[in-house]
């Protein structure tokens, strides 16, 4: 174990190198504003255009927040916006959870976010030949296919045809920008969908949660207490959690170390093998509130910054 002060240097290093980032976000951010505010008046200039003479095309909303994104909003401020759950069949809820888990872009979510898409997710129909989703567009909804088939399509490439258990129209609510493809239903079709606002919430809520959580942990480690608030929320923004089984090795000696860790749970043994041919020696016990692999921090480098996670373990190690 490192000294406190060790810590608190290589968590300021991190923390300056996690505010120029921040730094570097934010002007990209003003300067995609900038584009949008140039994109709308462009857009303006188009629908006037057109009022002159053909239809109207409808106003290009403003970008808005990627919907896993952190916010420094209090969790009790989402609680405000209700969430509805849909009555399914046992047959439609295990499609959608299973169409969710079986999406690259969504099987990572947490089993509660998972669920608690599901139970919010609506019916609705559309005939045989309906443009679902409109290549281009803002994207404000996300599908689950239950009956029938969709076509896929980028300008007039077609790229698949997608069947019953499958999600749809997730990359624009993930990434936040336009439908990446056009989905045209092939036949009649029964989707259940879920809109951004709700999606967005639940990925909120569940992030904000968590933080407040660990926030909660790391002010009860003895040996954060002269850490500040500021400080310790940077650190909850790169916390992740994972568990270890009684005997599992956390560290191997002589492996290149790319995280930290803190002790929420469990105990941990610390051996340490003076050469090949000697048994290791037992150095010490860790447990609730200790650290380890503080030497993970004290690298440079931009990729760092995303190698270094930092995690609260519930082990279960035997000593
Ligand atoms: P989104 O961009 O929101 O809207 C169009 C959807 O089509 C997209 O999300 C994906 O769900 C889907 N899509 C786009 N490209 C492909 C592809 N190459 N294969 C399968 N589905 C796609």
């Amino acid at each position: 174990m490192g000294t406190l002060r060790d810590l608190q240097f290589a968590l300021q290093t991190k923390i300056e190198e996690l505010r120029q980032r921040d730094a570097l976000i934010d002007e990209l951010e003003l300067e995609l504003d900038s584009k949008d505010d140039l994109i709308s008046q462009l857009q303006g200039e188009l629908d006037r255009l057109r009022e002159l003479g053909t239809q109207s095309n409808p106003q290009r909303t403003k970008r808005q927040a990627i919907s896993a994104e952190p916010t420094g909003l209090d969790p009790n401020q989402l609680t405000h916006v209700t969430l509805t759950n849909y009555s399914k069949s046992e047959e439609s809820r295990e499609l959608i959870q299973k169409a969710l888990l079986e999406n690259d872009f969504m099987k990572h979510l947490e089993a509660s976010q998972i669920l608690t898409i599901m139970d919010c997710m609506y019916p609705t129909t559309l005939a045989q030949g309906c443009c679902v989703i409109q290549e281009g567009d803002d994207g404000s909804t996300v599908y689950v296919l239950e009956e029938g088939s969709v076509d896929v399509t980028k300008g007039e490439q077609k790229l698949c045809t997608i069947e019953p258990g499958k999600v749809f129209g997730e990359l624009a609510i993930l990434y936040n920008c336009t439908r990446t493809a056009t989905v045209t239903a092939l036949t009649d079709i029964k989707l259940w969908a879920i809109d951004r606002q709700g999606f967005q919430t639940i990925m909120m809520r569940t992030g904000l949660l968590k933080h407040s959580n660990y926030m909660e942990f790391l002010r009860s480690v003895p040996s954060f207490k002269t850490l500040t608030e500021d400080v310790l929320s940077k650190v909850a923004d790169v916390l992740e959690e994972t568990h270890y089984s009684d005997g599992d090795y956390i560290i191997r000696q002589g492996a290149t170390g790319d995280t930290f860790f803190i002790i929420s749970e469990g105990q941990v043994r610390v051996t340490q093998q003076k050469s090949a041919s000697e048994e290791p020696v037992f150095l010490s016990t860790l447990s609730r509130g200790d650290w380890f692999g503080e030497q993970a921090l004290k690298g440079s480098g931009r990729n760092l910054i995303f190698r270094v996670i930092i995690l609260i373990l519930t082990i279960l190690v035997k000593i």
